[in-house]
């Protein structure tokens, strides 16, 4: 489970741990419940995009590379929710998303809006990152053909959106700062990683 991710993926993703190979499996027996959470992934994805602009309208490039950001994302919300109607499955309740609130719980405490924005900009990053990176599992290791080509075009969507944010942080703060901040996020993640259940029935 500690093995290193090759230099390839490391540097596509900078994740610093890899996904349990277990999990692909586990996803696979609960194909149903991994694609509610999926969808609600891209809806939260589309949501906080939507609120990024909302509260930075003085940054023009956020603004600018978010906005279309927002119509892609809900693409894919629908191209799940398609994929469960086809399978005569609702949408079902959105679950406790632990990832995204452990990650929360990392943000800076006390510090100023920069510091905020960095930390806003670096957990997105990293949810875009793993999300693409638990998709390249799904992609390589489920047995079903069309769900392996289903989740391979999410994987290349996702694929340029953790870069997208590390270089809006870049361009409003000190590449210095964004980079030892981003260093600190890749170590939390990666003992999150570490700790978590490995559990089929969600994409983190
Ligand atoms: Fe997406
Ligand atoms: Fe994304």
């Amino acid at each position: 489970m500690d093995q290193p991710l090759s230099e390839h993926t490391r540097n596509i993703l900078g994740l610093q741990l890899p996904t349990d190979p277990r999990w692909v499996n586990l996803a696979e027996i609960q194909l149903e419940e991994i694609l509610t959470d999926h969808a609600y992934c891209e809806q939260k994805a589309a949501t906080t995009c939507i609120t990024l602009i909302q509260k930075n309208p003085e940054k023009d490039l956020l603004v600018q590379e978010l906005s279309p950001l927002v119509t892609e994302e809900w693409g894919h919300f629908r191209m799940v929710l398609a994929e469960l109607k086809k399978r005569s499955l609702p949408l079902g309740r959105q679950r406790k998303d632990v990832y995204v609130n452990s990650l929360l719980e990392f943000q800076k405490k006390g510090g100023g809006p920069d510091d905020r924005f960095i930390d806003q900009m670096l957990i997105m990053a990293l949810i875009e990152a793993r999300s693409c990176e638990r998709f390249k599992r799904l992609s390589e290791g489920l047995n079903d053909n069309y769900m392996r080509k289903f989740y391979r075009k999410f994987m290349e969507s996702e694929a340029g959106h953790y870069t997208l944010f590390i270089n809006l942080a870049e361009h409003y703060i000190d590449k210095k700062i964004v980079r030892a901040r981003w260093a600190e996020w890749l170590t939390y993640e990666k003992k999150l990683m570490n700790s978590a259940e490995v559990r089929g029935d969600r994409i983190h």
